[in-house]
C-alpha cells in the first residue's frame, strides 16, 4: 500500500475512486451563479502524450477526441453557455500529409458518435475558421452537424478548424473594406461593429481560456476576443485532461477578481 496525500492508493481503480470523489466535490461546490458564459480551449499534448507511451501520434489525436467528449457533457452538465474548442489550426497544414489526414478524420469520428446526443442535451454546433479551405467531406460533417442543431437553443459547441486569428482577422478587414466599397457601411468603424466582422460575430468573447500541455502560449487562437480572458494552464496533456480538470479550472476562474483594466 502506498501512502499518496494521506488516501490509501491501491492502484488504478483506487486512483480513479479519488478522482470521481473529488470530481463530486468540485461539482457540488461550483457557484451556479459564476460560470463562466464562455470558455476556449487550446488541446494541446495529444503527439506527447503518445509518443511518450511509446504509441502512434494519432493514437494520442483518437485519445483527444474522447477527451472533446467527455469535456463536452461536462461543461453542458455545469451550465457553460459556449464552449469553444482548437480543434485544427491554419498553421497546422504545414504537419506531414498523414497527419494532416488523420487530424482531418476527427471530425466525422466526432459527430457519427456523439451528433445523437448532441441533438438531445439542445447543444448547437458551429464553426469558425475558414471553412472555405477545408477538405469538402470534412466541411460538409460540420455543417451537417450545425445544420441539425441550428434550432437547438442549449450549449453552443464551437469548432475552431482551419483557423488562425491572424487570417480570421484579415479576412474580416477585407469584408469591411468590400462593405465600404458598396457603401454598405460609412465612415468610421467601432470596435462593435469590428467585432461582428468576425467569425465569432455575437458571440460573447471567451471569460476563460484553457490550454493543457504545459505551453504557456496563445498560438493565434482568439487573439481579438482574449482581451480580457482570465488564462489557466495545466501541464496535462489534453488526452489525459479529464472533467476534474475542467471543475478546477472553472473554481479557479471564480476565485479570480476580474477588473478590466478599471479599480
Ligand atoms: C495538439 O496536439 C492538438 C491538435 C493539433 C489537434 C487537436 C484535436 C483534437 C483533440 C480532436 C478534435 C476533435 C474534433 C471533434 C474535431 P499536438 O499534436 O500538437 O501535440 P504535441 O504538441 O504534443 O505534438
Amino acid at each position: 500500500m502506498i501512502r499518496k496525500g494521506g488516501a490509501a492508493v491501491f492502484g488504478r481503480w483506487s486512483l480513479d475512486l479519488n478522482n470521481s470523489r473529488r470530481e463530486e466535490v468540485l461539482r457540488q461546490n461550483i457557484d451556479t451563479g459564476k460560470v463562466p458564459r464562455h470558455v476556449a480551449i487550446i488541446m494541446d499534448g495529444n503527439g506527447r502524450w503518445a509518443v511518450e507511451k511509446g504509441l502512434p501520434r494519432q493514437e494520442g489525436h483518437r485519445q483527444g477526441v474522447e477527451t472533446v467528449r467527455d469535456t463536452v457533457r461536462c461543461a453542458n452538465d455545469i451550465g457553460i453557455g459556449i464552449l469553444t474548442m482548437f480543434a485544427f489550426s491554419t498553421e497546422n497544414w504545414q504537419r506531414p500529409t498523414w497527419e494532416v489526414n488523420y487530424l482531418m478524420s476527427l471530425p466525422q469520428k466526432y459527430f457519427e458518435s456523439e451528433l445523437p446526443e448532441l441533438i438531445s442535451k439542445n447543444v448547437q454546433v458551429r464553426l469558425i475558421g475558414d471553412a472555405a479551405r477545408l477538405p469538402r467531406k470534412v466541411r460538409k460533417t460540420v455543417e451537417d452537424g450545425s445544420k441539425a442543431t441550428r434550432h437547438n437553443t442549449g450549449m453552443i459547441l464551437n469548432f475552431a478548424l482551419n483557423y488562425g486569428s491572424r487570417s480570421e482577422i484579415m479576412r474580416a478587414v477585407n469584408k469591411l473594406l468590400d462593405d465600404a466599397a458598396t457603401g454598405k457601411i460609412k465612415g468610421q468603424v467601432d470596435e462593435k461593429t469590428f467585432s461582428d466582422y468576425l467569425d465569432t460575430a455575437e458571440l460573447p468573447d471567451p471569460d476563460l481560456l484553457i490550454r493543457t500541455s504545459g505551453e504557456k502560449r496563445i498560438s493565434n487562437f482568439l487573439l481579438w476576443q482574449l482581451a480580457y480572458s482570465e488564462l489557466w494552464f495545466t501541464n496535462v496533456y489534453w488526452p489525459d485532461f479529464s472533467t476534474v480538470h475542467l471543475l478546477e479550472a472553472v473554481h479557479d476562474y471564480q476565485m479570480r477578481k476580474r477588473r478590466f483594466g478599471k479599480l
